[in-house]
This record gives C-alpha cells, sequence and structure tokens, in this order.
C-alpha cells in the first residue's frame, strides 16, 4: 500500500509574480482553497496519511498552512464560519505533515532526493501541485487511480497523457508497449524533447508512485536537460533494469504552473465543485 506522499515545493513561482513575492505559489487560491490542498486530499483519498513536503526559502505559510491555527479557531468559534476550515482540519487530524528543505535547486530529481529522509525505504506517491487533476465522472481520483495499479504490479508508476506534438519540449515524453487499456510499459523516456526528438506525444504529468530504489539511482544520476539532475533520467534507468509503467489516467489536467491553466482551473472548480457544494 502506499501510504507516503512527497510534494517537491520549492521553486519560486516566478510566472505569477508579484503575486509569488511573498507568498508560496502552492497556497494561490484555485476559488477558496490554496492549489496544494487539493494535492494533499486527492493523496488522502488515495489512502496516503504521511506527507512530506520539500521546501525552500520563503515557504513558511505551506507549514502554517497544515497546522491547527488555534487563535483562528477561537475567533470563529460561533460565529457560524467554522463549516470554511473542516476541510483543512480533518487533513490535519487525520495525518501527517513534514518538512524538509532544498537548499540548492538542482532539478526534480535532486528535490526527490532531498526528500529521502520524509519518504525512507517504503514505495512512495510524488504529487506535483501544479498539475491540478480531476478524475472522469463516476472514476477515483487519479493517485487513487494509480495506487490501485501499483498495488497489482508493484513497480513505479508515471501518470502520462497526450499532448499536441508541438509541446512536448514542456515535458518528460515517454515510448512504452501497450499492456492493456492506457496502461504501458516504458521502453523509452526523454525530457523535455524538440517535437523532432520525441518518441511519441505521451507526456509525463505530475504524478508518480516511486519504488524507494530509486533514491540510490538519483543519488548518482548525471546533471541532464537544463543542468538538473531529472527524476526522468533515474526511472528511465528503472525501466531498463526492472519495469516502470506508464498510466493514461481518466481525468482532466490542469497545467496551474501557467497563468492560462490557473485561470481555467479556477473557473472549472468555482463552476463545477464550489457552486455544486453550496446547492
Ligand atoms: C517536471 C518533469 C517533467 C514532467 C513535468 C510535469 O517538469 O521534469 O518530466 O513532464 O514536471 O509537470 P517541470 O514542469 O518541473 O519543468
Amino acid at each position: 500500500m502506499i501510504r507516503k506522499c512527497l510534494f517537491p515545493v520549492a521553486g519560486y513561482g516566478t510566472r505569477f509574480l508579484p503575486a509569488t513575492k511573498a507568498m508560496p505559489k502552492e497556497i494561490l487560491p484555485i476559488v477558496n482553497k490554496p492549489l496544494v490542498q487539493y494535492g494533499v486530499e486527492e493523496a488522502s483519498e488515495a489512502g496516503v496519511h504521511e506527507f512530506g513536503f520539500v521546501t525552500g526559502r520563503g515557504k513558511r505559510a505551506l507549514e502554517d498552512h497544515f497546522d491547527i491555527s488555534f487563535e483562528l479557531e477561537h475567533q470563529i468559534a460561533g460565529s457560524g464560519k467554522e463549516d470554511l476550515l473542516t476541510s483543512i482540519r480533518d487533513l490535519i487530524d487525520n495525518n501527517s505533515f513534514a518538512f524538509t528543505r532544498q537548499n540548492e535547486m538542482k532539478g526534480l530529481g535532486h528535490a526527490i532526493l532531498t526528500g529521502q529522509n520524509l519518504m525512507g525505504d517504503s514505495p512512495f506517491a510524488v504529487i506535483l501541485a501544479d498539475d491540478f487533476c480531476v478524475p472522469e465522472k463516476g472514476h477515483d481520483g487519479v493517485l487513487a487511480q494509480m495506487t490501485a495499479l501499483y498495488n497489482q504490479f508493484r513497480c513505479s508508476i508515471v501518470a502520462i497523457e497526450e499532448v499536441p506534438a508541438d509541446q512536448t519540449h514542456k515535458y518528460g515524453v515517454i515510448a512504452g508497449e501497450p499492456m492493456k487499456d492506457g496502461l504501458y510499459r516504458i521502453t523509452d523516456m526523454v525530457e523535455k524533447p524538440n517535437p523532432e526528438d520525441a518518441p511519441t506525444n505521451l507526456a509525463i504529468i505530475g504524478r508518480y508512485i516511486l519504488t524507494p530504489d530509486i533514491f540510490e539511482i538519483l543519488s548518482r544520476t548525471e546533471p541532464g536537460k537544463g543542468g538538473e539532475i531529472q527524476i526522468t533520467d533515474a526511472l528511465l534507468e528503472q525501466a531498463k533494469n526492472g519495469c516502470v509503467l506508464a498510466y493514461q489516467f481518466k481525468g482532466r489536467r490542469f497545467d496551474c504552473g501557467s497563468i492560462d491553466g490557473f485561470v481555467e482551473a479556477t473557473n472549472y472548480v468555482y463552476e463545477n465543485i464550489y457552486k455544486e457544494g453550496k446547492s
């Protein structure tokens, strides 16, 4: 069973300046809830109870968000607004949250390696909060879809979706042998290839399940694309020596690392989640 989930959240969020000057981008709200809380809720629904965050300077608000604010609860007690804190209070009461700092920005692979002391030697999930995911109607959340596959196959799994061919330079791209509906056994992976070098248009999105041997591989993975230590490169080694699966999840992803995607996600949540919850 997957019980732990790592959130690499050290990035500066420069695309959202000046909003992110004094506030972590993961705390920016989609309607009335910070972006990162949606990711934590998705993992919690998948049975995860231990959360690790790889943070950096200026990310204190993340620790405060996943901690009880007695002053605030005292202030709003009896005001009729208590319900607004229920979702976060439930998460705090039922899960544990731990934080460590990435003191050099050396890429996603390095961030995940920094989380080793929080994840230990069990298989774990990784969520990139920027990729906000909603499941197709009638399906579990995206991470729950992936943990079900992990329970069956017991190997690392990445979530993928088709992207337009001219967008491959933004993603890790896989090639694989189809196994069954939307599931591939990975044969190749390339980090952010130009369209002419991309093996397919199947792009990795920010949901991973990793087996703990990934840490040893990451510890000796040389810097790759952009001079950074890439999780994609470490996973390719795992794929070559064993098995890594790619799963075309049932759902929709919003790229909340971009302003356009963030606004689309906001509109979607307002219309389909927030308003529905009110009525
Ligand atoms: C990272 C990964 C990339 C993946 C992407 C998903 O890139 O390196 O392989 O496709 O997340 O969002 P980043 O967006 O951090 O540059």
